[in-house]
């Protein structure tokens, strides 16, 4: 007993001794979380914290969810898919999509899809999303009226307002919910992404260490990346036939048309019209596009397809964060280019 008293009064001295020669400035690690980092610097906490008390919570079952669509409860037993259509990846990237978080330029996206080779697609990615405060931003009202409201500034019913409306899918349970959000604190925004300059770093080391404002370093760091992902929905243009476009970008037209329209039409993947890459596809496409038609390229990406009461699946519209004009003039130029070619 007295031995293990001498134990433990040695180990708190170490602990004391060792807190009080630590003259180590901490610092910033390229690996750390955003939001530890924000902890750090006396910020509040995500409004937005995991609930572990429920039964069944994991991040892996939020993963397959995601990715598959179902996983197995905690009693190991296989729950009904979530959506007959979809996957949450039909529809979002799980990586980060932007190479600078503080816009939503989708030139930039585009590009930064081709370097890494991910599809370029309506839904604004999942990774980071923890770290956003606000959902279904400006326009989404316009599709979902009301349902936003409850959605707009609450992740989970921003999840659950994607499985049952983008989705077309069943209701989550909430372990799966608490599961999904789970797997989303997984990918949450690491201080590698923000690409803060050795100057910036310096700022928020200080400010952690002590010796500058952490007000200033909390309103650096969040000036580094959005805390909603901005929503303009526009008209398809009305005039369609013999455009003539200066110059257009045939190779982005091409970059956006494989990593978009093919993610979810090839072979019919999530779609019973199957796009690919025959001068007869480019001849539909472009034949199809002056018309006013639900088959007409200029309605389905402004305004979606919507979906109906004995055939759910839809296809989300672009907004102008996702596809802005030039990309889509990019894009019909393209397909006229390859419907004569
Ligand atoms: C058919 C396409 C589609 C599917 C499938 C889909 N989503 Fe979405 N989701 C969207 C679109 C479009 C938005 C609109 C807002 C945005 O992402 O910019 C959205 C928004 C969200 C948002 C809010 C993002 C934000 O920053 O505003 C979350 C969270 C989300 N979805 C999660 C999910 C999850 C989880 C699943 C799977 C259960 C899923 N979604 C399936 C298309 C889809
Ligand atoms: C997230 C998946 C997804 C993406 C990305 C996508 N689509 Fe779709 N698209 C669909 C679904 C689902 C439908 C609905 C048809 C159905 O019920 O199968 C559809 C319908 C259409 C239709 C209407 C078919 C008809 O006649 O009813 C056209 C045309 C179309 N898409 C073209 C495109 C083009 C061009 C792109 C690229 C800019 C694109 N789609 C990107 C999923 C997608």
């Amino acid at each position: 007993m007295i031995k293990n008293l001498y134990t433990l009064l040695i180990i708190v001295c170490i602990i004391i001794l060792n807190a009080a020669f630590d003259s180590n400035p901490k610092s910033v690690k390229l690996d750390q979380t955003v939001n530890g980092l924000l902890l750090e610097l006396g910020d509040s906490d995500l409004p937005h914290p995991i609930d572990r008390s429920i039964e069944g919570v994991s991040s892996k079952r939020g993963e397959e969810i995601i990715k598959y669509g179902f996983t197995e409860n905690h009693k190991g037993n296989k729950v009904k898919k979530q959506s007959k259509h979809f996957v949450c990846t039909s529809c979002h990237n799980l990586v980060k999509e932007d190479p600078d978080l503080s816009v939503s330029d989708p030139e930039a996206r585009l590009r930064y899809s081709i370097e890494n080779d991910l599809p370029f697609l309506q839904g604004t990615t999942l990774y980071g999303a923890v770290n956003r405060t606000s959902f279904y931003n400006d326009d989404y009202y316009k599709k979902y009226g009301d349902l936003v409201f409850d959605a707009r500034n609450d992740i989970r019913n921003a999840i659950q307002l994607c499985a049952t409306e983008c989705a077309q899918g069943r209701a989550l349970d909430d372990w799966e919910i608490e599961s999904i959000l789970s797997y989303m604190y997984d990918i949450d925004l690491k201080v590698g992404d923000l690409n803060m300059s050795a100057v910036e770093r310096d700022l928020v080391e200080d400010a952690i260490n002590g010796t500058s404002s952490k007000e200033e370093a909390i309103e650096l760091v969040k000036s580094k990346y959005l805390a909603g992902s901005p929503a303009t929905f526009i008209n398809p243009p009305i005039e369609r036939k013999n455009l003539i476009f200066e110059s257009p970008d045939l190779q982005m037209g091409k970059m956006l048309y494989e990593r978009s329209c093919l993610h979810c039409h090839e072979e019919g993947k999530y779609s019973y019209l199957t796009l690919d890459d025959t001068k007869m596809t480019f001849q539909y496409l472009s034949r199809k596009a002056n018309g006013f038609k639900r088959n007409s390229m200029y309605q389905v990406i402004r305004y979606g397809v919507p979906s109906y009461v004995m055939k759910k699946s839809y296809m989300p519209h672009y907004t102008a964060e996702k596809m802005n004009e030039e990309q889509l003039n990019n894009l019909r130029a393209y397909i006229d280019y390859r419907a004569k070619k």
